[in-house]
């Protein structure tokens, strides 16, 4: 079939969700832009097609895009990512095709960190479960003995993933009073664990000494379920777990049995394998305080997130005053 026609004029440029008109807004100085009024889920065809007619993209974690994405968008020089963690994109097929793609840190760090504590407190002190209890009438008098949870303050925070927002967990558990141990691909300069006051661990010890594990890596095939049955035996039945990474990096399926069988007190979650689908295992449970991955869904960080994007594909193409930030 022929090659669709593009805009000779101004490049053009796909937004594939509403995100903030005003913020959007600022790409039509330079873009023909064409952006999507309603939240939207695509087949893998419908974003092929988007992206045939663009010279750039803004998109969010919700689209899929990879080889079979960008074949034929012969114009496409360059994605920008709402969001830090960039698995949804196929870094090797953009690059590949000598597509710049592009991310959002930094802006969220502080706001993903707050809800990563918000989330171990919700689980270690049961609020959400607590909350459910009391709105299904079933607290009939102050009770001495019921919904006892875990206290923060004293305990081993471990920490997986010692990047941005890991270190703002650090700093945050820190100042709650309690111990905190990091692994991380590369151990941290002494000078960044000393301002965190966090030490170093191999991954064994921060399984077996944690009382709370926060997950902050990013994802990766290479960390495809290393929170397996085998990892989670390894931690304290007392302990709890969040996840505010990628639901990839746990295996489900093993959390819910571990949870089930007290071998685990409680996890907190905001991502998950299948999102938007949660198995059913973990929505039977009380001991699992479950989100829908909102962890930098503050307004301010949300509108720096689309900033930064615009920022970048505005970079990316080669308008505007600023540099790009590639995400690889
Ligand atoms: C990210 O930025 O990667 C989050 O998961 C969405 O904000």
């Amino acid at each position: 079939s022929p090659e669709p026609a593009v805009a000779e004029s101004r490049p053009r440029v796909w937004v594939s969700q509403p995100l903030f008109d005003d913020v959007i807004g600022r790409l039509d100085e330079y873009f023909d832009v064409q952006s999507t009024a309603q939240v939207s889920e695509y087949a893998a065809g419908e974003i092929a097609a988007h992206l045939r007619q663009a010279h750039g993209a803004v998109v969010t974690l919700n689209e899929r895009i990879g080889t079979a994405e960008i074949a034929g968008a012969a114009h496409l020089r360059a994605i920008a990512n709402v969001g830090v963690g960039y698995n949804n994109l196929d870094i090797p097929a953009l690059s590949a095709a000598g597509i710049i793609a592009t991310n959002t840190p930094d802006v969220l760090t502080e706001t993903t960190a707050d809800f990563g504590f918000a989330l171990l407190m919700a689980t270690a002190r049961r609020i959400t479960e607590a909350e459910r209890w009391l709105r299904a009438g079933q607290w009939q008098q102050w009770s001495f003995s019921s919904m006892l949870g875990s206290d923060l303050h004293g305990s081993t925070l471990g920490i997986l993933g010692m990047g941005r927002i890991g270190q703002g967990i650090a700093r945050r558990g820190a100042g709650f009073g309690m111990r905190v141990l990091y692994h991380n691909r590369s151990r941290l300069p002494a000078a960044v664990e000393g301002q965190c006051q966090a030490s170093y661990v191999d991954l064994d010890s921060l399984l077996r000494q944690s009382d709370h594990l926060l997950l902050v890596l990013p994802y990766s095939p290479e960390v495809h379920h290393l929170i397996d049955a085998s990892a989670l035996s390894k931690m304290k039945p007392s302990a709890t777990l969040v996840n505010i990474a990628r639901g990839g990096i746990v295996d489900e399926v093993a959390l819910a049995a571990a949870l089930a069988q007290g071998r685990l007190a409680g996890a907190g979650l905001d991502v998950y394998e299948g999102e938007p689908q949660v198995r059913p295992e973990l929505l039977a449970l009380d001991n699992v305080v479950l989100t829908p991955h909102i962890a930098s869904a503050s307004l301010a960080t949300r509108r720096a997130m689309v900033t930064l994007a615009v920022d970048n594909l505005i970079a990316a193409l080669g308008e505007g005053p600023q540099a790009g930030r590639p995400a690889t």
